[in-house]
């Protein structure tokens, strides 16, 4: 029986694993080598790694790779992605090539603001609380100044501070609602400390203003913290080209047209469709935000909760034909950062960053959204053309032959033959097995 462990934390690293092996993996080494195996020899990399979070016993990789020939406001953009799907990266490439004879991506960013709430109760009069904000609203911008002095020299920091009524939703519940400017940080350090340090405020004034204490009312702080809905920190990102310039080898540019605004009108009309329709766009999204050390649970709560914002989940991505011009759009919120976090902490989130010419976190944004757009668009262009299976169970292929151990002779045997051949888990195997026979 496994029982429960205590201080485990600080056991070292060795004790750490040794405490699994007997625990969980029934003293086998081959796990133990498995796990070291992924240690980097580089001792002082990898201590950074292990100093990222807490018990970490080995690192877990995924593929870092690159997707070239990105026509961005008319400048050439090789963007990194970090993903394990197969077929995402070539599918990247594969509209950004599209696209980059079509006049390529353009992108805006709409607005930054990003924001956070002071929860709390408040048992009393409301007019005693509006009156109660008024008299405290300077000391509580006063109040962050020492958090807030180099994001201020830098040209951003609060915007503004509003109290909220919320108690037709939740009894006695009201808010601040406060909004920031946090430049080129994601901003969530920062914004959070000031919410706790208007909490403190908001509470302790609260003991020494004279109506509550005339009425025996009571202020009481629930929670501080940002929100990952940012409906005010918005990035567009737009293709668009004459219909007739859609037409290639494969199809009539009219008809894919035609079909590409019905598979986005399904994706509007049923949330079933919709989910997965997203969730092709946080392909591209995610593995950018990923590789450039941003926070992509972050992203993609906020996204998810734009694609409600009508009362149903919805397409992210609109698109429309007028005058004969194929016009395919997308404005999504995203709160990301270039500096701070571990944007300056992992070696490799630099390179990525270079790799992106240190774009400003304005500039990312329109990169993460172009990636998304990008991956939609060539998920789309699939499903109404040859199917998605087709380019996916390609790009398998390697982990299925890697799965049944194949050498290098049998793979290019195997890639040679499935050219032709229709790709699927069981004819990879039956191919395999023939060879060795
Ligand atoms: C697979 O990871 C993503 C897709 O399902 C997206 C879509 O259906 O639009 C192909």
């Amino acid at each position: 029986m496994i029982k429960p462990v205590s201080g485990f934390s600080k056991f070292t690293k060795q004790e750490k694993i040794e405490w699994l092996l007997t625990n969980y993996l029934d003293g086998d080494a081959t796990l133990e080598k498995i796990l070291k195996s992924y240690w980097n020899t580089n001792v002082k990399l990898q201590d950074l790694h292990d100093e990222f979070i807490e018990n970490t016993i080995s690192n877990f990789y995924l593929p870092f790779a690159i997707a070239p020939n990105f026509l961005i406001n008319g400048q050439l953009c090789t963007i990194p992605m970090v993903i394990e799907e197969s077929s995402v990266v070539a599918a990247a490439s594969n509209a950004a090539k599209f696209w980059l004879h079509r006049g390529g991506f353009r992108a805006e960013v709409i607005s930054t603001t990003k924001n956070g709430q002071v929860h709390f109760n408040f048992f009393g009069r409301k007019e005693n609380l509006n009156s109660y904000f008024k008299s405290i609203k300077e000391k509580l911008k006063q109040s962050i100044a020492p958090i807030s002095k180099n994001m201020e020299k830098r040209g951003g920091g609060l915007l503004d501070i509003v109290l909220i009524d919320k108690t037709k939703d939740l009894e006695n519940y009201y808010q601040l609602h406060c909004t920031f400017e946090t430049l080129d940080a994601m901003g969530a350090n920062f914004i959070n400390s000031c919410l706790e340090q208007f909490a403190a405020t908001l509470e302790e004034e609260a003991l020494h203003y004279p109506p509550f204490i005339a009425e025996d009312e009571k202020l009481e702080v629930v929670m501080s913290i940002l929100s990952n809905y940012v409906p005010e920190c918005l990035v567009r990102v737009e293709v668009s080209c004459a219909v007739s310039d859609l037409t290639t080898k494969e199809f009539d540019g009219k008809e894919f047209a035609e079909k590409f605004v019905r598979a986005i009108a399904i994706a509007k009309a049923e949330p079933r469709r919709a989910v997965t329709h997203n969730k092709g766009i946080m392909n591209g999204m995610d593995a950018v935000v990923l590789a450039t050390g941003n926070d992509f649970r972050a992203v993609e709560a906020g996204l998810h909760a734009y694609a409600s914002k009508s009362g149903i989940y919805s397409s992210l991505t609109h698109v429309e034909i007028v005058n004969d011009r194929f016009k395919f759009w997308m404005e999504i919120p995203l709160a990301i950062g270039t500096i701070g976090g571990l944007t300056t902490l992992h070696p490799l989130v630099k390179v990525a960053l270079k790799i992106l010419q240190n774009p400003n976190a304005r500039e990312l944004m329109q990169v993460i959204a172009v990636a998304g757009l990008a991956q939609n668009f060539a998920a789309l262009k699939s499903l109404i053309t040859t199917g998605i299976q087709q380019g996916h169970m390609k790009m398998h292929l390697m982990n299925i032959l890697n799965q049944l151990e194949a050498t290098e002779t049998e793979k290019s045997k195997a890639i040679e033959y499935f050219k032709e051949n229709p790709v699927t888990h069981n004819s990879a195997v039956i191919f395999i097995e023939n060879l060795r026979k």
